[in-house]
């Protein structure tokens, strides 16, 4: 046992240096950056991109790849059937919200996470190390049991993160590390609207039920799930209204849109946002644990986070489907920028 906890110990020593070179080497470039910032100015692409091409090599390089491949094919290896291991609860991969595992702009991209971890979560209201946050999407989104932090598989998805960090070139016009924002109206957004506007733009993949297809192999999906007892729990964060509408702005339907090349309106967006999480509507998986409180600081709440208590005046239904400008208004009264 006791081996066994320094040989962890000795493996976040590596990640610690490895972290803090990292850090000493991405500051000497910022000021290069800085210095050819005429040069970069003639440079079209400023979207984030990575060359997977050019994995290491090694050791290092195994568990990198290894890592890629457990995000593109999460449930072949660690889902309900796993042939590495029985983790994931349902078949969805990293991949289908973490697009092009993590690198595509403006879909949930990873590319940064390496070096923006441990920091504090308001919803765990404590500092969250990276492999506590990856744990967290194995929990929700993929109704999961955490990976052994010392495992292959956790270790490998942290090198595989690192890489992403390492072989990035990021300056301060690097576009898509966040999805697309959209512009909050001063109305709701509408369920029911955003029902017609499923059937419209989404069904025809996704199915009538939010079922989405699974591929022949029944191992994963073809459409993944948008609802129903194989989707994403509440408590992920694309159950939260806005949160949501920015990714399916940004990437949905599916065959329309390209990174930074929306198809859906803002306001269209938030509806089918609003539809796809209308729990009165649909089905969705409960946690297992019933002690988990997210957010156990009422304050620091994200405004379209749909469970009280709060600390402001608003309704479950206001903060999960909007006006969301009030409440906003209502915390920048108190010299306070709310989360989205
Ligand atoms: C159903 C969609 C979905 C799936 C599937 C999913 N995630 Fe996430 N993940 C999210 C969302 C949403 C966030 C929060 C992003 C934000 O707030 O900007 C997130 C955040 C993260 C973060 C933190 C990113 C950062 O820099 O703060 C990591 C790391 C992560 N996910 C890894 C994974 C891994 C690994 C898997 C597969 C085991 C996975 N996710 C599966 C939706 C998903
Ligand atoms: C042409 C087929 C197609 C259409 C149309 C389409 N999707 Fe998707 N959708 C996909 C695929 C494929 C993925 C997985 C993406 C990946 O793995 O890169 C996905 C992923 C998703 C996800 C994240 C994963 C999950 O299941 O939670 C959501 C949410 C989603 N789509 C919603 C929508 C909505 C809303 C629309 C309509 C505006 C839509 N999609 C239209 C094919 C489609």
């Amino acid at each position: 046992m006791k081996k066994k906890y320094q040989y962890i110990t000795f493996l976040l020593f590596l990640f610690v240096i490895a972290n803090a070179a990292q850090l000493l080497s991405s500051c000497n470039r910022a000021k290069g950056e800085q210095a050819s910032a005429d040069s970069l100015a003639t440079r079209a692409d400023t979207l984030v991109n990575i060359d997977t091409l050019k994995m290491p090599r090694g050791k290092y390089g195994a568990a990198v790849r290894y890592g890629r491949e457990l995000m593109l094919h999460t449930a072949y290896y660690i889902g309900p059937n796993g042939v590495n291991g029985h983790y994931t609860g349902n078949k969805m991969n990293c991949t289908n919200c973490h697009r092009d595992a993590g690198t595509r702009p403006y879909a949930f991209n990873l590319v940064r996470s390496f070096r923006d971890y441990p920091q504090y979560r308001a919803r765990e209201g404590r500092i969250l190390s990276l492999a506590e946050r990856i744990n967290n999407c194995v929990m929700r989104p993929n109704l999961g049991r955490p990976l052994p932090l010392d495992g292959k598989e956790m270790i490998s998805i942290m090198a595989y993160l690192k890489f992403l960090s390492d072989s990035s070139h990021i300056d301060n016009r690097t576009k898509g590390l966040k999805n697309m924002t959209v512009e909050l109206p001063e109305v709701a957004a509408s369920s029911d609207r955003g029902e017609k506007l499923y059937v419209h733009h989404c069904e025809r993949c996704h199915a009538k039920n939010g079922e989405g297809k699974m591929l022949a192999n029944n191992v994963s999906y073809e459409y993944p799930p948008v609802w129903g007892l194989l989707a994403y729990r509440p408590g992920s964060s694309m159950h939260r209204v806005v949160k949501l509408a920015q990714w399916l702005k940004s990437n949905m339907p599916y065959d329309k849109t390209t990174p930074g090349n929306a198809f859906l309106t803002d306001a269209e967006s938030l509806d089918i946002a609003a539809f796809i999480n209308d729990d009165k509507k649909h089905k969705r998986p409960v946690a297992k644990t019933t002690k988990e409180e997210d957010y156990p600081n009422y304050e620091e709440k994200a405004i379209d986070y749909d469970k009280g208590p709060f600390k402001d005046p608003f309704t479950e239904q206001q903060h999960k489907y909007g006006p969301y400008k009030p409440i906003i208004d209502y915390w920048e009264g108190k010299g306070i920028t709310p989360a989205i």
